[in-house]
């Protein structure tokens, strides 16, 4: 369609010239912002008038899209503002991908980059996206309507995400007369509810899209209105940038820059504070201090750097800090914990995992975290809080988090740069979450690793032996225990010291409350490992035969070992053949529908992709398997 060409080619040239259009606007300050509100509201036309009455458009678009609105016809003499930006409609409706458009544009006092979200429901990790860098939101309201569910629900994500400045601008009065106390009654309506979720102040403007009222120029048919047009509020608002700058300084390493042997610069963007060579600071989470020497930056050395700068520091001691730490101001160091209260954001078509190990990004730090089962989640429409096992596709829900080593942090609601975390799947690699850090769990802080003199290493030398897992893992009855008796059988007779846990026998104790669901059997994993892990600190070589149907808990076990110490073991039957043995008869049960969740039928099994030893059933007796693992585990 021809509206939604030129829509594409407006993106695109602004996409080509923005360095070279932020280079001229240098000077100006920046304000991020987004709107909020469907193409019902209006919120189309509002962009494209914003864009157009501060003459970003050049003039070749310019003629294209007003040949364009002829040609759709829909507003007769009037361009039609929606075609600047609907041409990404298209797109929208068919991917699963976060879409925002992020569009720019200047006015004599200021830049802006506007995000641009999608309304519909579906879309909360839109908006999140969207949210996440902006300084300000639009709440777009259609005076006809006044406040709805949407409403409420774009506001409370913008005032969870940390928007401390809202505009409510209330459009289409060209349809309600220009009534006043149509504004004056949904402003109304509006502060009872935004107090409720404390938002304590907006700004309400009267507007219309189409004729242009209030935004750029004030419109003489509301006189009754003597606040700021749109544009004004926007060119004027204190985004307070400055307030970051007042706070300690912190810098998280995106890169240590080490071109020679005598250079050695730490470099990233400050996330707050102000810094000058000479300040004390100390490394966190290892808790060195050291002294800034020089900050250096595109053109020469800094006397001082404050938020929002990127450089590179120099210090003045060889000291160990790298990628991932935080260098923050040696009296007001941020805390440091690895377990936390967070409210999470949940933008994947899997629900979440309670108990499977997500990376958690946080600034420049990377860190292996579960999740707990949720406090409760938040109903968006009615701010009601739910419970909840899980959380699925555009849930937020408030849980407990637990990373594998403590990490920098600051809340959320002290600083988005230091509080904000996505939660990356480990074999995906797809953003599965956002989140934002609440504080710190006490227990955390008071709870030390306690330091024991008879070591790993003495437990084993005591015993004679490389303590070692041997991980089986394979289908219900895929011969599992058997083999690992046999194993264990050898060690024991070649006087190994050895222990092995049988998935049937630990859950009848240890794991007594733990059934077949996802989220329970990756729990009854993570125990097996944390207690396969104690029992090799003792010396002893552990063997472990359960189903372990996911690849990420068998790598999240594989993780906590030595590479030559941990020893996955398939043990490869077909699903025909087990359920042919059926020894336990749970196959004809399962097949029967009388046992729920059954491995093979209705619930997965994740083939290891590059175990140590794969063991062919169909090819190998028991006692062959046995020696090959013996042979294996002692070479
Ligand atoms: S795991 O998936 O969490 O690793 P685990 O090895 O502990 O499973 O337990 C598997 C054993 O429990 C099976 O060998 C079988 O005897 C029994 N069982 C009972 N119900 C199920 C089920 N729904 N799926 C798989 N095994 C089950």
């Amino acid at each position: 369609m021809a509206g939604q060409e030129s829509a594409y080619r407006v993106d695109a040239l602004v996409a080509e010239d923005i360095d070279a259009y932020l280079a001229q606007h240098q000077a100006k300050s920046l304000l991020r912002f987004i709107t909020c509100g469907s193409v019902d509201d209006g919120k189309s036309t509002l962009i494209g008038r914003l864009l157009y009455d501060s003459k970003m458009i050049f003039e070749d678009q310019l003629s294209a899209l007003e040949a364009d609105s002829k040609r759709v016809g829909t507003q007769g003499q009037n361009i039609d503002f929606a075609l600047l930006v609907d041409g990404l409609a298209a797109e929208r409706e068919q991917g699963i991908t976060i879409d925002v458009a992020y569009r720019f544009f200047a006015t004599e006092k200021r830049k802006f980059i506007v995000a641009d979200t999608p309304g519909h429901e579906q879309y909360t990790r839109n908006m999140v996206t969207g949210a996440s860098t902006a300084d300000l939101a639009v709440i777009l309201i259609d005076a006809r309507k006044g406040v709805l569910t949407q409403t409420r629900r774009h506001s409370y994500l913008a005032h969870l995400i940390g928007i401390r400045h809202i505009v409510l601008a209330v459009n289409k009065m060209d349809l309600v007369g220009y009534d006043r106390q149509v504004f004056d009654r949904i402003v109304a309506d509006y502060r009872a509810f935004a107090n409720s979720i404390g938002i304590d102040a907006f700004t309400p403007i009267p507007i219309s899209g189409l004729g242009g009222d209030n935004i750029a120029s004030r419109s003489a048919i509301t006189p009754w209105y003597s606040g700021p047009t749109l544009i004004e509020h926007l060119e004027t608002v204190d985004v307070d940038i400055d307030a970051v700058a007042t706070e300690p300084f912190r810098m998280p390493v995106q890169w240590v820059n080490r071109p020679n042997l005598d250079f050695r610069g730490f470099s990233g963007l400050i996330a707050s504070g102000t810094v000058r060579p000479g300040d004390a600071v100390r490394i966190v989470p290892s808790g060195r201090t050291s002294k800034i020497a020089r900050i250096v930056a595109m053109g020469g050395d800094l006397d001082e750097a404050r938020a929002g700068q990127s450089v590179t520091i120099t210090l003045a001691d060889e000291i160990d800090c790298s990628r991932g730490d935080l260098i923050a101001a040696a009296s007001a160091p941020p805390e440091v914990a690895d377990q936390f209260q967070a409210t999470i954001v949940w933008m994947d078509a899997e629900p979440m995992l309670v108990g499977r190990a997500y990376w958690l990004k946080i600034g420049a730090q990377m860190v292996s975290a579960t999740i707990q089962e949720p406090r409760h989640a938040v109903d968006v429409n009615t701010m009601a809080e739910l419970s909840v096992r899980t959380l699925e596709l555009n849930d937020i829900g408030v849980a407990e988090v637990y990373t594998d080593r403590p990490i920098a942090f600051e809340a959320y609601a002290t600083n988005r740069d230091l509080g904000g975390f996505i939660l990356i799947d480990k074999i995906t690699n797809a953003t599965v979450a956002a989140g934002l850090l609440s504080f710190a769990l006490r227990r955390s802080q008071n709870v030390h690793w306690q330091s024991i003199e008879i070591t790993r290493d003495a437990h084993a030398a005591q015993k004679g032996q490389r303590p070692k897992l041997l991980w089986f893992t394979g289908l219900s009855g895929s011969g599992k225990s058997t083999i690992a008796n046999l194993v264990e059988k050898r060690l024991h007779a070649l006087g190994k010291h050895s222990f092995l846990l049988d998935g049937d026998n630990i859950r009848h104790g240890l794991n007594r409350d733990l059934g077949f669901t996802d989220a329970d059997r990756i729990e009854n994993i993570r125990r097996v490992g944390e207690v396969a892990k104690l029992m090799t600190d003792a010396g002893l070589i552990v063997l472990t035969a359960f189903i372990s149907p996911f690849r990420a808990e068998r790598s999240m076990v594989r993780s906590m070992f030595a590479e030559r110490d941990f020893i996955e073991i398939f043990i490869s039957t077909p699903l025909a053949v087990a359920e042919e043995r059926d020894v336990k008869g749970l196959y004809k049960k399962a097949r029967a529908g009388d046992l729920k969740n059954f491995t093979g039928i209705d619930s997965p099994y994740e083939e290891p992709e590059a175990p140590e030893l794969i063991i062919d059933t169909t090819a190998m007796s028991p006692d062959d398997a046995a020696d090959l693992i013996v042979r294996t585990c002692l070479a």
